[in-house]
């Protein structure tokens, strides 16, 4: 398969790239740092984006920012940037990736634990995490040509806790949250939210 991977140079992405490398051809996309470099929150980048790339088998997002804040200090500009990047961004890929998506190919957004086990700072996350979680479940019905559409929800990341200086024992290594996107990627599942623990690996 051909398959693009949206934030390929990060802690998630790096590991999705690793694990499907071996078998597929991979198409590098990432804000910055990759081959092709697309901004989430901009629907002109991410038509721009498909243009560049032509056809796939299969679109990957392990990207997507939400702010982290108290509440009561989550400004306007804050809720509006969440929504723009992580929830709209993703909703972009699928809305204007159909088009470049073969019959019976797939697309695996990323959500996260903060949808299902909000903590006092996640508002915004969680609100966009379950945004993507709820889009992917509809989407999945109204996709053309048995184009399947999923979603990996990853718990903390062993890395990301470690570069956060915060206990890594509770995180789950990027390598195995990875293999959830080759579930998604590779099964036969739409409109189904993986959730990626250490209880089910
Ligand atoms: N890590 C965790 O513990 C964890 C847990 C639950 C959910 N998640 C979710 O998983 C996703 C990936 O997390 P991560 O920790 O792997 O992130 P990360 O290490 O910070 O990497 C972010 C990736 O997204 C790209 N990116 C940044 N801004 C972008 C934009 N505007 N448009 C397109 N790409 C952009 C970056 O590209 P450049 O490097 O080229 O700028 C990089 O490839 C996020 O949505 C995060 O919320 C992560």
């Amino acid at each position: 398969m051909k398959i693009l991977v949206i934030g390929a140079t990060g802690t998630i992405g790096r590991a999705v790239v690793a694990a499907l490398s071996p078998r597929h051809e991979v198409v590098s996309a990432s804000g910055h740092h990759s081959p092709i470099t697309v901004d989430l929150a901009d629907p002109i980048s991410i038509r721009a984006m498909y243009d560049a790339v032509g056809m796939v088998d299969a679109v990957v997002s392990a990207a997507g920012l939400a702010r982290f804040k108290p509440l009561d200090q989550l400004s306007d500009d804050d809720f509006q940037f969440s929504l723009s990047n992580k929830l709209m961004g993703q909703v972009n890929l699928v809305r204007c990736g159909f088009e470049h998506v073969r019959d019976r190919g797939s697309f695996t957004l990323t959500s996260g634990v903060l949808a299902r086990l909000p903590m006092p700072g996640s508002a915004a996350i969680s609100l966009v995490n379950s945004g993507v979680e709820g889009f992917a479940r509809a989407a999945a019905l109204e996709a053309p040509r048995g184009i399947r559409v999923n979603v990996v929800s990853p718990p903390w990341v062993t890395e990301t806790l470690q570069s956060l200086g915060m206990d890594p024992s509770q995180g789950l290594p990027a390598a195995s949250v990875a293999r959830y996107y080759v579930e998604s990627i590779e099964g036969t599942q739409t409109g189904v939210i993986l959730e990626a623990s250490k209880m089910s690996r």
